[in-house]
């Protein structure tokens, strides 16, 4: 069993995201914590309950930060919608509501209380987990490792230098990158090669299941979004960190260390790679076996209500 702490911005793609993890029996995910990116706090909590709530999912959900470390906040709405989660329609909640007490102090006690055995999967800007490290500098020695979703070399998505969760906030993503637990990386440059065909999209639309037809929703705005801006089929960046959870061979890695530019200009939150140290450096993905992934969606969709 992987158990997981996930740190999400939900949008779109974290929704995918969480249904892969809720959805598949390897995964036991220990708590959810919801941080400001892709649209301000207050609504990734609320998409991120729907979300949970949707998966039947009581793990505790958490507020994380609500803006970056230094720089101003930067949102993502134009993929994601003025919601975040534009298209499915969700009722009154049951059983998700937001928990007391801070994300990032959940954090730091799960890993204490339980050392080495919890994976952190990281989809959004990386304040949460720079606070954490800050606040905890032992958290490196107590993380099994950390999956992040973020960077790009070669360009980005949201300046034509820099990719979105990276220039959301980067000074928490240099904190992150150079801290000494083990890191993975699955910048643009793999999850792009992950997309979504109208005509995989219709075969969702056939499925029977409420989470389906959530997911569904969710990705026909993101279909749609994506034609507005004439950049091909939709790229589902966030779950791939979840995938990597479930079988690592499944992907390509190199190690490299990772820089990201703070100096505020037109290459700030720029991620450049360079040659690893001996004991420090991040696992940067590269390619994975795309069909090994659709299953895994398959799978866990359908073990979901
Ligand atoms: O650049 C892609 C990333 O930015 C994804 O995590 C997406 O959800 C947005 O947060
Ligand atoms: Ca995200």
């Amino acid at each position: 069993m992987e158990r997981v702490i996930l740190d999400v911005d939900t949008g779109l793609d974290d929704a995918v995201a969480l249904f892969l993890a809720a959805g598949l029996e390897e995964i036991q995910v220990e708590a959810v914590i919801a941080t400001n990116g892709n649209v301000a706090l207050s609504k990734t909590v609320e998409n991120t309950l729907n979300i949970m709530e949707t998966a039947g999912c009581s793990c505790p959900v958490y507020k994380g930060s609500d803006k970056p470390l230094v720089r101003k906040h930067v949102i993502a709405g134009e993929f994601h919608g003025e919601s975040g989660l534009d298209g499915p329609v969700f009722g009154k909640r049951k059983l998700q509501h937001l928990q007391e007490g801070d994300g990032i102090t959940e954090m730091i006690r799960l890993l204490y209380e339980n050392p080495k055995e919890i994976s952190i999967v990281s989809v959004g800007p990386l304040t949460d987990l720079a606070i954490a490290l800050e606040r905890e500098p032992n958290l490196p020695t107590l993380v099994k490792q950390i999956i992040i979703m973020g960077g790009s070399f070669s360009e980005g998505n949201v300046t034509k230098e820099a990719e979105f969760n990276t220039f959301a906030d980067p000074e928490a993503a240099r904190i992150v990158f150079s801290c000494k637990a083990k890191l993975v990386l699955f910048p643009l440059d793999c999850t792009r090669q992950v997309t979504l065909s109208p005509e995989r999209l219709s075969l969702y639309h056939a499925k029977p299941g409420r989470s389906t037809e959530v997911f569904a929703a969710c990705m026909d705005t993101y279909m749609a979004n994506y034609e507005k801006h004439a950049i091909g089929w939709p790229q589902i960046h966030d779950p791939l960190c979840v995938a990597y959870l479930v079988d690592p061979s499944k992907v390509k890695t190199i190690l490299r260390k990772v820089n990201v530019d703070i100096t505020g200009g037109p290459s700030y939150g720029k991620t450049t790679q360079l040659p690893a140290g001996e004991d420090d450096g991040v696992w940067i993905a590269t390619t994975l076996d795309i069909p090994w992934f659709w299953s895994l969606i398959d799978r866990a969709l359908a073990a979901l209500p």
